[in-house]
């Protein structure tokens, strides 16, 4: 399947002005547009959706299995909390690549732990906006080494 889906967790909706100093002053809509040039040009379908909600976020997961091929999860602070988005992933055995803008290592040691990174295919983090298609790059080449 050569459909990926691209999932946001909460307060990424504020990229732009949202400290710029550490995530940017890329909006999430300027990133979606580039992952939809991105995407196009390898001849990939896309979705992109962002929620502040851990449920939603699962509901998208759990609704991505059969229509997408891969997921890619920049989950926020999800990511250091979540049992409940790692299950999910885990659930729809879907290959996820686990996202962030800044480089999480780098920061504070709560930042440190990822739930997602436990069932990841892999992690790309602290490339800012560019990320994004670093990220469907890899996923890319995942799919087509895996169909
Ligand atoms: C983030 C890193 C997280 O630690 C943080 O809570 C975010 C953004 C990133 O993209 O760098 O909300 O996922």
């Amino acid at each position: 399947m050569t459909a990926l889906l691209i999932l946001n967790g909460p307060n990424l909706n504020l990229l732009g002005t949202r400290q710029p100093e550490v995530y940017g002053s890329t909006t999430l809509a300027d990133i979606e547009a580039t992952c939809r040039a991105h995407a196009k040009a390898l001849n990939l379908d896309i979705g992109f959706m962002q929620s502040n909600h851990e449920g939603a976020l699962v509901d998208e997961i759990h609704a991505a299995k059969g229509v997408f091929g891969g997921l890619i999860l920049n989950a926020g602070a999800y990511t250091h909390t979540s049992i409940a988005l790692m299950d999910a992933i885990a659930s729809v055995e879907l290959p996820c690549i686990e996202l962030h803008l800044s480089n999480v290592h780098a920061r504070e040691e709560f930042r440190h732990t990822s739930y997602i990174a436990k069932v990841a295919l892999g992690v790309i983090c602290g490339f800012g906006a560019n990320g994004y298609p670093l990220a469907i790059a890899a996923m890319h080449t995942h799919l087509q080494a895996t169909s």
